[in-house]
């Protein structure tokens, strides 16, 4: 296919990539590889578009191809020495791939271009760009709001020494980009006074921080208005504060209809927490939850989800015997509800699945009660970090690249350091854990030390997901197939007695 009708092709797609059948969603998935393929390797030209690709990539929910496609587009104008259009491409990779996707690899990359733009001053601008993002990444993502401030503030810094007509000049953006970090550096702010309740000093340093002219572009200004009345709100002036709402939402577009209802929910989810009526908090912050999980955008889903988890320990603390063991059940089924929809290229409940295995096993071997809790609830949660992962790179047909790869590995890290946050670290190293093998053969350490209770989910998790139907490969092997393969894994992925003990058990169901 050539350069134009692949991009005619993306263009045109009007639905949900969710809501293509198999046959549709395998056309896709092989045209981005041939899309990546043709701007890696093929002969181009300078006017072929990429952005428009990427842009439509992303707002599909493929933000980490979004991001591979402009990196190779980055490459090809570094070759030629066009230092311009290289950056100017390196605020969307670093937006599609780490913003949208969380991925290691444009972590690194954001990191590594920080420091070459950093040694030649002619390119400080684009500096602006990338602290930014880089505040958004430790704060939205990370929830790391103190840290946040002080890469806006950077930004800031650096976007001030320019006046507009020489900062178009080297970036060819405006200028009043500049009142969109100091909204960002606002909102951190309030981040931290709905984690720990009202503080003068923060509330007056962000009011002034919002103070922006009337006239800068539409998606700026709704941004800042929002935030602003989030502190009205905040501060107990309800009626100032919805009165800004109601204005924007009247003449605003669909997107920002949906920001404001967005920021409505989170408004009186934050009035309830501080009215007491925990359970309706929750139940409020969960729906913001679910809404945006609809929506492709991971950063979406992980500024929710903070807010989620956020609540649940706020009333974890606040609750002197913590919240009633049906409230954390609640909790705990909504998250693997929400994984399981994710997870869509299997079909079925694989945690329930990994944990029903698992337990069956762990009686096998006469746990004691506490370990047996440990492990019920870490196979349950073994994949919890996919939450963070996108959509399309978890289901995706095609070959999968290194890129892809090192996003999906990243699901253990992200998963403990969840269950971390949850105060759940009793089982959160089965999350980090459960891909790695005793020869050292797995990931994400590559270590040889696995406990028993990990090695019985790891083992778990090899049978049911090869034992599973799933769209990506169809077929599922039997489990005669799958006895002869863990027969294989013996003593030197698992211990010995560990694959006895689940070949035992198998072998009594057929
Ligand atoms: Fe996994
Ligand atoms: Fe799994």
């Amino acid at each position: 296919m050539e350069f134009e009708q692949l991009k005619n092709y993306f263009i045109n797609i009007k639905h949900s990539l969710k809501s293509f059948d198999d046959d549709e969603f395998n056309y896709f998935c092989n045209t981005v590889e041939d899309t990546k393929t043709i701007i890696r390797e093929k002969k181009r030209n300078d006017y072929e578009d990429v952005m428009t690709i990427a842009k439509k990539l992303n707002n599909l929910g493929a933000s980490l191809d979004a991001a591979e496609i402009l990196y190779y587009d980055y490459l090809y104008y570094l070759k030629k020495d066009d230092y311009i259009n290289a950056y100017r491409n390196v605020s969307g990779i670093i937006s599609n791939g780490l913003l949208g996707a969380d991925s290691p690899f444009f972590l690194n990359f954001l990191n590594e271009i920080i420091e070459n733009i950093g040694n030649n001053s002619k390119y400080m601008p684009f500096l602006g760009f990338l602290y930014n993002i880089k505040g958004i990444y430790v704060g939205s993502i990370h929830g790391d709001y103190e840290t946040s401030k002080y890469y806006y503030k950077k930004a800031i810094t650096i976007c001030e020494k320019y006046n507009p007509e020489e900062f178009k000049n080297i970036t060819r953006r405006e200028i009043s980009f500049l009142y969109l970090i100091k909204n960002n550096y606002a909102d951190a702010n309030l981040q931290i006074l709905y984690n720990s309740g009202y503080n003068k000093k923060l509330v007056d340093e962000s009011l002034e921080y919002l103070k922006c002219p009337e006239k800068i572009s539409d998606r700026y200004r709704i941004s800042n208005r929002i935030t602003l009345a989030e502190f009205l709100i905040f501060c107990g002036k309800e009626k100032e504060g919805k009165e800004i709402l109601n204005k924007l939402d009247m003449k605003g577009s669909p997107v920002y209809k949906g920001w404001i209802k967005e920021t409505y929910k989170k408004i009186r989810a934050n009035t309830l927490y501080f009215k007491q009526k925990y359970a309706d908090a929750l139940e409020l912050s969960l729906e913001y939850f679910s809404e945006t999980i609809q929506s492709e955008q991971v950063i979406q889903e992980q500024i929710s989800l903070n807010f989620y988890c956020n609540m649940l320990l706020k009333i974890l603390s606040k609750e002197k015997n913590g919240l009633s063991y049906r409230k954390k059940k609640f909790f705990i089924n909504n998250l693997l509800r929400i994984l399981h929809k994710k997870d869509w290229y299997y079909g079925r409940d694989h945690s329930r699945e990994v944990r029903d295995l698992s337990v069956k096993i762990g009686e096998k071997f006469k746990l004691k009660q506490n370990k047996m809790e440990i492990l019920t609830l870490g196979a349950l949660f073994h994949d919890i970090g996919k939450l963070n992962i996108p959509w399309f790179t978890l289901n995706k047909t095609s070959p999968i690249t290194e890129i892809d790869r090192d996003l999906l590995k990243s699901h253990c890290d992200k998963g403990g350091a969840f269950l971390d946050r949850l105060e759940l670290n009793n089982i959160s190293y089965i999350a980090k854990n459960h891909h790695e093998r005793l020869n050292g053969s797995g990931y994400p350490l590559g270590t040889n030390k696995m406990d028993l209770i990990t090695q019985i989910v790891a083992v778990a998790d090899i049978y049911t997901a090869a034992t599973t139907p799933n769209r990506k490969y169809r077929k599922a092997k039997d489990a005669d197939t799958m006895i002869k393969e863990l027969m294989m894994y013996k003593d030197n992925m698992f211990e010995g007695n560990i694959i006895d003990t689940f070949v035992a058990y198998l072998k009594q169901g057929m």
